[in-house]
C-alpha cells in the first residue's frame, strides 16, 4: 500500500456534519490526487459520515483501482451486526464496492473482540474489504485482536510524530512497546497527525540544520523521518495547495542513517 496517505479529519465536520466548506475540501482532495497521492484515509466518524461523501465527490472521475482507500468503523459499531451495517454505510457514502483497508478506529472494552473480528473476516470473505487492521490499540489489545482474527491484522494506526505530545508533554512511549511489537509481528505502523496538526515547532537547531542540508522544510523533514523508517506509513492532511505539494515531495527525501539517528533522539526542545 502507498506509505504516504492523505488525511481527511475535519473535512466536512468533526463528529457532526458540516457542509459549509465542501467545495474547499473537495478541491483539496482533487489537488492531492492530481499531485500524486494514491491513498486516502477517512472514517465513518468524520463529520458523522459526511467526510466520506466528500471523498466520493472528489474521486468520482478517477479509476477506482488507481486508489487505496482506508476507512474506519467507529468504536460504538463493533458488535457483529453493526460492523456489517457500518461497512455497508461507508461503501455507499464512498460510492465504491470495496475498501482497501478497514480499521477498527478505537478499541471498545464493552464489545467482545471476537464478534468484531467474526464480522471483519466475513467482510474479507465477501470482498467488501481487502484487508483489515486496527487503530489506537496497545499491545494487549492487539494480542487479543490477533487471537480472534483469521486474517492478518495488517496495520495499527497510532499517533506518532517527531514531537508527539500527550497532555502537552513530549512523549515517545509508543517507541517502547507498541511500535517494537508491530515491527516484530510484521504489522504496518501508520502514523496519524505526522505534522502535529500543523504545529510542528520549527525553531529547533537540529531541524534547521537538517532542513538546510536536505534543502527541504522542517515539515518535510518530519514526514521523511517517518517514511524512512521500516514498516512505517503516515497519513498527512492539508487543505492548502502548497502544503499538499510540499508533503507529497517529502516522500522522495532519503535521509542518511546518522541523520535518522539525530532525529530519533529529538526531544522536542
Ligand atoms: N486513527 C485516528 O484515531 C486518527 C486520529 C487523528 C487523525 N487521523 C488521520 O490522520 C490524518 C492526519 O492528522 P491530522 O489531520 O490530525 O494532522 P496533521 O496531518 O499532522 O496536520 C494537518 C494540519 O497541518 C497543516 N499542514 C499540512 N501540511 C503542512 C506543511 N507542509 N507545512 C505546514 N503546515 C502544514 C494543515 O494546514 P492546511 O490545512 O492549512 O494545509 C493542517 O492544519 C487525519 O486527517 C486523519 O485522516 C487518524
Amino acid at each position: 500500500m502507498p506509505a504516504l496517505g492523505f488525511g481527511t479529519w475535519e473535512m466536512g465536520g468533526r463528529m457532526e456534519k458540516d457542509d459549509s466548506q465542501d467545495e474547499r475540501f473537495i478541491r483539496a482532495i482533487k489537488t492531492a490526487v492530481e499531485v500524486g497521492f494514491t491513498h486516502i484515509d477517512t472514517a465513518e466518524m468524520y463529520g458523522n459520515g459526511h467526510t466520506e461523501t466528500i471523498v466520493a465527490q472528489a474521486i468520482k472521475d478517477v479509476q477506482r483501482n488507481a486508489f487505496f482507500i482506508t476507512s474506519k468503523v467507529r468504536k460504538e459499531n463493533l458488535a457483529y451486526a453493526d460492523v456489517h451495517k457500518a461497512c455497508d454505510g461507508s461503501l455507499e457514502r464512498l460510492g465504491t464496492d470495496y475498501l482497501d483497508l478497514y480499521l477498527v478506529h478505537h478499541p471498545n472494552p464493552d464489545i467482545p473482540v471476537k464478534e468484531t473480528f467474526k464480522a471483519l473476516d466475513e467482510l474479507v470473505a465477501n470482498g467488501k474489504i481487502q484487508r483489515y487492521g486496527v487503530s489506537n490499540f496497545n499491545v494487549e489489545q492487539m494480542e487479543e485482536a490477533r487471537q480472534y482474527a483469521k486474517h492478518p491484522v495488517v496495520a495499527n494506526q497510532i499517533e506518532y510524530n517527531l514531537q508527539t505530545r500527550n497532555s502537552g508533554v513530549f512523549n515517545r512511549d509508543m517507541e517502547k512497546e507498541i511500535i517494537p511489537y508491530c515491527l516484530k509481528n510484521n504489522i504496518l505502523v501508520m502514523a496519524w497527525r505526522p505534522l502535529v496538526k500543523g504545529e510542528l515547532s520549527e525553531e529547533n537547531e537540529i531541524l534547521q540544520k537538517l532542513s538546510e542540508k536536505y534543502n527541504c522544510t522542517p515539515n518535510q523533514l518530519a514526514l521523511a523521518w517517518l517514511l524512512n523508517k521500516p514498516q512505517q506509513a503516515t497519513i498527512v492532511k492539508a487543505t492548502s495547495e502548497s502544503h499538499i505539494r510540499e508533503n507529497f515531495a517529502a516522500a522522495d527525501i532519503a535521509l542518511e542513517v546518522d541523520d535518522m539517528e539525530l532525529l530519533d533522539k529529538f526531544t522536542g526542545q
